[in-house]
């Protein structure tokens, strides 16, 4: 499964759209693993190279949730923290289990499933909360 970046896909902030642009190339990356039938090794080096950035993300958006108080952020973490112990699981059973091309495809449309409504749902309303932070720090530099 690949997931083509789409217009309806931006939340709204551009920051975070291009690390979701990233992620998703990332999430691919998978799927051309599987197709061009690369090794294990290779195959655990793009699933970590994912992982890693995710994470990157991950952190990166609370960091600004805590920054601005966002008043989601209790409910948007909680989403994220469910996120990594499903990361987490999905790599703890490749060590276990091996590789399988029906496992990573799992997996791998798991992650498409979940980014689609977290980034049109839950990054969505962090990104027009952050535009109106902008419009306000604009509007009191400009002064009355
Ligand atoms: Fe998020």
């Amino acid at each position: 499964m690949e997931i083509t970046w789409t217009q309806d896909l931006t939340c709204g902030d551009p920051h975070i759209d291009n690390q979701h642009k990233e992620m998703i190339k990332r999430i691919n990356a998978i799927h051309h693993a599987i197709e061009d039938k690369l090794t294990d090794d290779e195959i655990y080096k793009i699933v970590d190279f994912l992982n890693g950035y995710i994470k990157f993300h991950l952190d990166d958006e609370e960091k600004l949730m805590k920054k601005h108080a966002y008043p989601g952020m209790i409910y948007h973490r909680m989403e994220h923290k469910k996120l990594t112990e499903s990361v987490r699981e999905y790599r703890k059973n490749l060590d276990e289990k091996g590789i399988s091309t029906a496992y990573l495809a799992q997996m791998q449309a798991f992650l498409i499933n979940w980014f689609i409504n977290h980034i049109k749902k839950t990054d969505t309303l962090l990104a027009s909360f952050l535009e109106s932070v902008k419009y306000r720090e604009k509007f009191n530099k400009n002064g009355e």
